[in-house]
């Protein structure tokens, strides 16, 4: 198979074409994917035609699969998909819609003691514009901060909470709402580099702050680094498989769409490790 990798932006992201995923991948070219994957970041299998069980099968050529708390859009008969579709969002408790994806930028699952290394996102349907996701690289936004203040977020623990989202039952509540503490700045298992890392929907406030002067201080720092050159915009088409890597983005869902057009992606996870 001739496996092409072409790089999405100058900063995050990489679109891979020549690899059909519902057959065998053959290891040379995992290993390409691998290490594109180390770099870029993001990666985005293109015209894939993926069943659940193949779905399955070619996420799980990058780690295990991992329970998810978003307990109503699970699908029957595959646990491990969660199906986002935007037709489908109950309300919150003031009544209002919140769709998929969060509000702001975020990486997923910080209210997991182990949250998730990838994000595995497969478009299925799409609004016929908008409902972009964009991608920040916080390493590269770590790495623009001055040296003292470097120092002084290194510091910094997030305590983090499980969100209050009708979609969300009382048991995953009870199991997924522990409050574990991350640290804010994470270092990347297999590269060393640091990240800013970080879900403020989630947070619920850093280690001896107030949440207010805590929100207060993770906002500062987002509206400073997340500048357009640490960015990537993805424009989805149809059978795009993207794997993000959490432990060094945080991602946004653009909510410029008809949400009754019906967006449809599924979504799996894939374990990783307790950051540090
Ligand atoms: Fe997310």
């Amino acid at each position: 198979m001739d496996v092409t990798i072409n790089p999405l932006s100058k900063a995050i992201g990489a679109e891979i074409l020549g690899v059909d995923l519902s057959e065998k991948v053959d290891s040379k070219d995992l290993f390409h994917i691998n290490l594109a994957m180390q770099k870029s970041l993001v990666l985005v299998f293109r015209n894939q035609k993926l069943e659940p069980n193949n779905l399955l099968s070619a996420v799980r050529l990058f780690g295990d699969t991992m329970e998810q708390h978003l307990t109503d859009t699970l699908m029957e008969s595959h646990p491990e998909i969660a199906v986002l579709d935007s037709r489908e969002m109950p309300p919150d408790k003031e009544g209002k819609i919140i769709p998929f994806g969060g509000r702001d930028w975020h990486t997923d699952h910080t209210n997991h003691e182990v949250p998730p290394k990838f994000t595995v996102l497969y478009a299925i349907k799409l609004p016929n514009s908008g409902g972009d996701t964009s991608f920040a690289n916080m390493h590269l936004a770590f790495d623009s901060l001055p040296q003292s203040e470097k120092i002084k977020l290194s510091r910094l623990e997030t305590i983090n909470k499980i969100e209050d989202f009708a979609y969300i039952d009382e048991s995953a509540r009870e199991k997924f709402g522990k409050l574990p503490i991350h640290p804010l700045i994470r270092t990347h298992p297999d590269t060393g580099r640091k990240a800013i890392y970080v879900h403020p929907g989630k947070l619920e406030k850093l280690v001896g702050m107030e949440p207010a002067e805590s929100q207060y201080i993770i906002q500062t720092l987002l509206d400073k680094v997340l500048t357009p050159d640490i960015c990537y915009r993805h424009k989805w088409r149809e059978g795009d498989l993207l794997l993000c890597d959490n432990r060094a983005v945080l991602h946004l869902a653009h909510h410029d769409y008809d949400l009754n057009e019906g967006r449809i992606m599924h979504r799996i996870l894939i374990k990783g490790e307790r950051p540090v």
